[in-house]
């Protein structure tokens, strides 16, 4: 016997992108009245200069749902055209239903297939893998891929080596079949033997019987050393995987985790002077997933991507795990992307 299966796409590419930031802005000097740190250390450090926290109102739900409302702005779509609905997330303070139905609901489409990912600050890029093979496997017509994240309520404020981190946000790219790829293999994997190197302070049942929050409690010096060593190949394998070199890439988005990261991995990858880095960490701190689609919304914002711009992106986080691949980029449409309020990127003189 033999069973029909679905028609294949030749290609699948992003159509369109949006962000929500929350409207709360915490500089670094907000923070140390309760931690053990300076300004200067924390920019040194990590580049960050101010994060976003969400207010009680802008829930993962409600920042997702309207990253996802400017992404079909931008595709020039109606919620109606969307077939699925992936939402990576580690904020996640319902165990069901998923945050993809409750954004389903938000959008007016509840009888779309909705689901959540979690694989940690790698998300958006595992998430956007499964969307291209979706698509190309005729499974889905157009997939919604959302990253949302409200890091500050799993962050203690008192932890040195968290606390100034991490920030809240949320992306989103809608996914629609093409002609030809436009988004390339991704190259994944991760090194669970380093499992506990980002995980919580407790259980959730635990956190139920002691009364608080399970917070991130993170490795970072072991954290900083793999992505050195691991991301800067796994960077590189995406590049190729994609049938590219570095003189093909316009635009480099890696997970927003530290400027310094960022940094080697261009000292690594010798991309040429001419492609735009995103440094969104400066304004936005660590959004785990969401780092990256807030960071390509904010490069159309600045007016920095040109239609069909190869975007370079790396994600890696708790698992730990990683995913990259390169995707092209839609046109911009002015007023259709975000954003929200777009103060400059804060010029950084202690970590150039
Ligand atoms: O998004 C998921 C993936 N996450 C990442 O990729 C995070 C990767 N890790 C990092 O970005 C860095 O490890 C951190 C930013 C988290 C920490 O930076 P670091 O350069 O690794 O700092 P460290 O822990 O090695 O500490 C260096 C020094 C120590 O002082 P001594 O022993 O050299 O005198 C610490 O006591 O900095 C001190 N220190 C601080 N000082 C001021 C540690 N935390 C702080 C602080 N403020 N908050």
């Amino acid at each position: 016997m033999t069973l029909r299966s679905t028609p294949l796409s030749p290609g699948a590419r992003i159509l369109g992108v949006g962000a929500y930031e929350p409207s709360r802005v915490v500089t670094n000097e907000d923070l140390l009245a309760r931690l053990d740190s300076s300004d200067e250390w924390i920019r040194q450090r990590t580049g960050i200069v101010e994060r976003r926290w969400a207010t009680p109102d802008e829930t993962v739900t409600v920042m997702a749902a309207e990253a996802s409302r400017r992404a079909l702005a931008h595709a020039g779509l109606d919620a109606g055209a969307v077939d699925a609905i992936v939402v990576s997330t580690v904020t996640r303070f319902v165990q069901w239903p998923a945050i993809a139905s409750r954004v389903a609901a938000a959008l007016g489409i509840p009888s779309v297939a909705a689901f959540d990912l979690s694989a940690g600050c790698a998300g958006f890029c595992y998430a956007l893998a499964q969307a291209d093979a979706l698509v190309r496997a005729g499974t889905a017509g157009h997939v919604l891929v959302i990253a949302a994240d409200r890091l500050s309520d799993m962050t203690d404020l008192a932890d040195r080596s968290t606390a100034f981190l991490f920030g809240d946000g949320a992306g989103a790219v809608v996914v629609g079949p093409s002609a030809q790829p436009g988004i390339g293999p991704v190259t994944w994997g991760g090194d669970a033997d380093q499992a506990d190197t980002i995980t919580q302070t407790q259980e959730w049942t635990d956190a139920l019987a002691s009364g608080t929050m399970p917070y991130i409690v993170m490795a970072g010096q072991k954290v900083f050393k793999w992505a050195m060593t691991e991301i800067t190949d796994v960077t590189r394998r995406a590049i190729e995987a994609a049938g590219l070199t570095p003189a093909d890439i316009d635009l480099f988005v890696p997970h927003q985790a530290n400027d310094r990261i960022t940094d080697a991995l261009l000292r690594y990858l010798k991309l040429p002077e001419s492609v735009v880095v995103s440094r969104n960490i400066r304004r936005l701190g660590n959004t785990s997933a969401s780092s990256i689609p807030l960071g390509i919304a904010r490069l159309y914002a600045d007016g920095l991507v040109r239609p069909d711009a190869a975007c370079l992106m790396v994600g890696f986080g708790a698992g730990l795990v990683y995913a990259g691949q390169v995707a092209l980029l839609p046109a911009g449409a002015p007023g259709t992307v975000p954003g929200p309020v777009n103060p400059p990127i804060p010029p950084n003189p202690l970590n150039p």
